[in-house]
């Protein structure tokens, strides 16, 4: 066959091949030969063409894009992403948590919204969710909770009875679960969901002055949501729903956006403030810390290989820039270390040199060679050193910093004023859903607890909404008992575990 393109197709080492259709064989019929190095090459790359998929989060995708600044929070932040004027070149990935890579989009799950930006002065990685608070507030607990969403070790299947075991025994999950088993629980699409922080970060201007901040990346599609009923019929025709429909609009030019709003607490209100305001379990009420514009995320450019841009893209909430740093919120200074600890297993040692990761401003670093080495590293290779190698600029890049005094213990957060699981997640339910929305999420919450679980953790799953709400805890147990007397009449003359257990309680 002759080469119709004028780019013939070379092994990976640049040289011509003779085929794409045929191995070197001894005569037509004949056996295949060692000497065949194109073929060997096919089936061994083949073989390793897939990397470990990432522990949580696997199923997602992504795209490129940049960040406007719209407003002026410099009095806030020195950040060189956030000053009047800046556009930011960036990539972002949405995921669900607890599916496997080919598992469907429409699950209902928290969506992962992680933001890489490449700013002046190194990368920054905003690694959020599309809720502003998560169902742990202590990385001890983070692994355990996973493992809960993910499969059993015997049949290999998802539970929600180890899902209800695991949350109604960790009651700080209440509002997290409110909020999953909701509305906002199975986005339509990424383009229609909000992004957040969740956690709560460290602000510094340009005096050196403090500020607590949560961020909330808006969507400007609006918000709009599937049903479980939709979401189910979408998890069958289409699997891949979202990343498709994401995809799909960057190709045809209709590129999503995101408003960015920060609210801002003065460094000193934390320690009195109502809330734990570094509780990732909580959010700061609007009343209390306004929303304040900062700018805008539009993406407008889709991958070009999907494995190399996003699924070997390695975000890390430790990745910082001058202006923004930590707090104490113990679930993010966990994080500060399993990200990276993640990619260097998943990817490989030198993947922030890859290209999506690799940051668009010079690098000075003394970590060197690893397996993959790609960038050149040039002597000194120490420090302190006196050949003009790079040092340190510790008058201006003071670490972000805070007070913390106490002798050594493993204990809850201390607690401040109005501080417990069910409040916030008890406001959600009746002062931000509507009727129609209560009915919805009694509904999801009563088809979630019939699907498999069973007591005791049942009767605690009925506890646990009633703390939520009285009203919303009697329609949860009146309707598991309803409908569980629908799927076994029998069952229910005999009295069912379901029924049971609740009139033993009653
Ligand atoms: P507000 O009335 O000022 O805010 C209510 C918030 O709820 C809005 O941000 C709205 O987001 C969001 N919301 C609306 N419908 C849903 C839904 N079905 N599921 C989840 N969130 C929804 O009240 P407060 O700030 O005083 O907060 C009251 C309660 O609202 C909190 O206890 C918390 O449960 C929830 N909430 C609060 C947020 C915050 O940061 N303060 C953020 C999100 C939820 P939007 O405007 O984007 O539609
Ligand atoms: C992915 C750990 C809490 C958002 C991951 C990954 C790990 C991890 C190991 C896989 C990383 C990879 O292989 O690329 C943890 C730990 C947590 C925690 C230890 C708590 C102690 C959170 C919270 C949020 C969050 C609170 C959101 C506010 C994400 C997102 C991803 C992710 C968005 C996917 C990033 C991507 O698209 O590549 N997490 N996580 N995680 N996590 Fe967490």
């Amino acid at each position: 066959m002759t080469d119709p393109t004028g780019k013939a197709t070379t092994t990976d080492s640049g040289a011509p091949v003779e085929s794409d259709e045929h191995s070197l064989t001894v005569g037509a019929g004949g056996p295949i030969l060692l000497q065949d190095s194109y073929l060997i090459e096919q089936m061994a790359q083949f073989n390793r063409e897939r990397i470990p998929e990432r522990q949580p989060h696997a199923k997602g995708s992504g795209a490129f894009g940049r960040f406007e600044v719209t407003a002026d929070v410099s009095a806030y932040t020195k950040g060189a992403l956030f000053q009047p004027g800046a556009r930011t070149e960036l990539v972002a990935r949405f995921s669900t948590v607890a599916g496997e890579r080919g598992s469907p989009d429409t699950w209902r799950d928290p969506r992962g919204f992680a933001v890489k930006f490449y700013t002046t002065e190194g990368n920054y990685d905003m690694v959020g969710n599309n809720t502003p608070v998560f169902f742990v507030k202590d990385p001890m607990k983070f692994q355990h909770f996973i493992r809960s969403q993910k499969r059993r070790a015997d049949n290999n299947l998802r539970d929600h009875d180890m899902q209800w075991d695991f949350w109604t025994l960790s009651p700080e999950s209440a509002h997290q679960v409110t909020w999953l088993m909701g509305d906002r629980g199975i986005p339509r699409t990424w383009r229609h969901m909000n992004g957040y922080t969740s956690h709560t970060y460290m602000w510094i201007n340009a005096q050196g002055e403090r500020f607590w901040v949560k961020y909330h990346f808006k969507t400007d599609q609006g918000i709009e949501f599937f049903t479980q009923h939709e979401a189910d019929q979408m998890a069958a025709a289409d699997t891949d729903y979202h990343t498709r429909d994401l995809f799909e609009h960057i190709r045809d030019g209709e590129f999503p956006s995101w408003t960015l709003y920060v609210q801002v607490m003065p460094y000193e209100e934390a320690a009195a403030y109502r809330f734990n305001p570094f509780d990732l379990t909580k959010v700061w009420p609007h009343g209390d810390y306004p929303l304040t514009e900062v700018g805008r995320m539009t993406l407008d450019r889709n991958p070009t290989d999907n494995h190399a841009q996003i699924e070997q893209a390695a975000f890390q909430p430790n990745n910082f820039v001058p202006g923004i740093g930590p707090s104490p919120d113990r679930m993010l200074l966990g994080r500060l270390f399993s990200y990276a600890d993640a990619h260097r297993y998943r990817i490989g040692s030198n993947y922030q040199q890859l290209p999506v990761n690799a940051p668009k401003n010079e690098v000075h670093t003394y970590t060197k060679d690893g397996a993959m080495a790609y960038r050149y590293t040039t002597d000194p290779v120490y420090a302190p050193n006196s050949k003009g190698g790079p040092a340190a600029d510790s008058e201006r890049h003071a670490p972000p910093s805070w007070h913390a005094d106490g002798d050594l213990t493993r204990a809850a957060y201390v607690s401040h004023p109005e501080d417990d699981d069910w409040g916030q997640a008890g406001t959600m339910v009746r002062e931000v859903l509507d009727d129609a929305a209560r009915d919805r999420l009694v509904d999801n919450v009563v088809g979630h607890l019939l699907n498999g679980v069973s007591e005791p953790v049942l009767e605690r799953a009925f506890t646990y909404w009633s703390n939520i709400d009285k009203s919303i805890g009697e329609r949860v147990r009146q309707g598991v008992r309803a409908k569980a007397d629908e799927k076994d009449p029998k069952a229910a003359e005999q009295g069912n575990p379901a029924r049971s257990s609740m009139q033993d309680k009653a």
